[in-house]
């Protein structure tokens, strides 16, 4: 994989691809920034550099159509206070005045292209729009290693058309977590809640074979119970006491949860454990996260949810690594093929 550092950036147009998926408010209000401060380091590269650097991002998952809430102009005003230079954008990647604009850009310049994924070319990752895309750039970085289990245009597709490098939060993501991979202190517990659960579901089966114990919120328990099939190493996973639609974990469950955290070595966690956006629902993901830390293992957390949460209770920087990625975290730790990885190594 060829990174950044290999990469003379000087008066290139180089598109990075990122990851500001923030939480956000129905109101478009951002409730969350950190997504947005980690990658500052690599567009500040860029600038120093003398990049013309265009940056791409989704947020949400729009599905294609254009929806007002996802736009990406709170984002922008962000990454303006945070770089403390005037953006471009965010502009419409199709648009011809776009890939105007973009020439006109001058050394150090910084766009943002709109919201990736009010493109249906993007989600289908086809390769007329990963062209498009690719024609407003010479090269391409990705330094969304969150989104990178997605086979998606902006994350893969693109990378066929031009040189293509690593960035540095990407490498910082498969450095850490690889060591995690290769021979991790045992026991090794996986703990898997959060939303996503068409994820999760497929990846606790995984989990259950290389860990010693995977520990299932209520919402991905529910996913597995519904399947139906007979699921290999079923003991190993401690699914919560009530098979009830609950909105967080029950206080048995939470001893039951706290007792295998309290012997582990080496722990992951990704998605929090309850309906945690309504404050009543946070006790079970909080009281877990401090257990974690209280039990001294190597703990791996990840996911925009999950640092979302622990964050705001200060929690975050107690854990020996934070991931962005909570899906792309899962399935590189379950030994999965991931779009965006094999998109970069294929260049070499
Ligand atoms: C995430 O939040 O995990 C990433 O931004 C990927 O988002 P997605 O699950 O909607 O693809």
């Amino acid at each position: 994989m060829k990174t950044i550092k290999e990469i003379n950036p000087k008066g290139k147009r180089i598109l990075v691809r990122c990851d500001f998926n923030v939480p956000i408010s129905e109101k478009g209000k951002i409730l969350d920034d950190i997504r947005i401060r980690m990658g500052i380091p690599a567009i500040k590269y860029l600038i120093k550099r003398k990049a013309r650097t265009i940056l791409i991002s989704h947020l949400g998952r729009p599905k294609g159509r254009f929806v007002s809430r996802l736009r990406l102009k709170p984002i922008k005003e962000r990454l303006e206070k945070y770089l403390r230079i005037r953006i471009l954008g965010p502009m419409d990647c199709l648009k011809k005045e776009t890939k105007e604009m973009i020439s006109g850009m001058r050394e150090g310049d910084v766009a943002l292209l709109e919201n990736i994924r009010f493109y249906k070319g993007e989600i289908e990752n086809r390769r007329d729009f990963s062209r498009r895309l690719a024609e407003l750039g010479d090269i391409f970085v990705n330094n969304a290693f969150s989104v990178c289990h997605r086979s998606q245009a902006s994350v893969s597709g693109i990378a066929r058309l031009l040189p293509s490098f690593a960035g540095p939060d990407l490498l910082s993501e498969i450095r850490n977590l690889s060591k995690v991979l290769k021979n991790p202190k045992r026991p090794l517990v996986a703990i898997i809640g959060g939303r996503k659960i068409e994820d999760k579901a497929r990846v606790v089966k995984k989990f259950a074979k290389i860990s010693d114990f995977v520990l299932v919120g209520n919402l991905v328990a529910n996913a597995l119970r519904k399947e139906n099939r007979r699921i290999e190493n079923r003991k190993k996973i401690i699914f919560p006491s009530s098979n009830k639609n609950m909105p967080d974990l029950d206080r048995k469950t939470i001893e039951i949860f706290k007792e295998k955290i309290g012997g582990a070595k080496t722990i992951f966690w990704a998605g929090p454990l309850g309906k945690i956006e309504e404050k009543r629902y946070q006790k079970g993901t909080t009281e877990i996260a401090r257990a974690i830390i209280a039990s001294g293992a190597f703990s791996v957390v990840g996911g925009g949810d999950t640092i979302k949460i622990l964050n705001r209770f200060s929690l975050l920087k107690r854990f020996s690594f934070v991931s962005t990625g909570g899906g792309a975290m899962l399935s590189f730790l379950a030994g999965e093929r991931l779009a965006g990885l094999e998109a970069l190594e294929r260049q070499g």
